[in-house]
């Protein structure tokens, strides 16, 4: 096998943190083949490395809904349809004019469609 042959690892560097607080990079490493999309790279760290790390999706490669808008390497895209280069130090991050909720999932339905403290509750009273 030469260098060429040999597997190549994927290295996401995700930005991590909760709301307006401090945030952190995590580096996770994936064996090349874990990820063809980068939402399938952050779903197989969800399976097998970290369950922990959120990530919001809904359609799953069909680039239909739009929920998995966040940065790769400085640039805003869609995570299902962004492909991912083995060997590569990809730099991933929520999105940067959006208020973070957690880790990569960012405020991004309109003010009124929001849920409400009270309205979360479900609580009829
Ligand atoms: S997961 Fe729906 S557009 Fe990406």
């Amino acid at each position: 096998m030469n260098a060429e042959q040999a597997p190549k690892t994927i290295y996401l560097n995700v930005q991590r943190g909760v709301g307006d607080g401090p945030s952190r990079t995590q580096r996770y490493e994936l064996p090349e083949g874990a990820a063809a999309s980068l939402l399938d790279g952050l779903r197989w760290v969800r399976q097998n490395l970290d369950d922990t790390l959120a990530v919001r999706y809904s359609c799953i490669n069909a680039n239909a809904c739009k929920e998995c808008m966040m940065v790769l390497d400085g640039k805003v895209v869609y995570a299902c349809v962004v492909r991912m280069q083995p060997g590569v130090e990809h730099q991933v991050a929520p999105l940067p004019n959006k208020a973070r909720v957690r880790d990569l999932i960012s405020q991004i339905a309109p003010v009124k469609e929001r849920l409400q403290a009270d309205d979360a509750s479900g609580d009829d009273e």
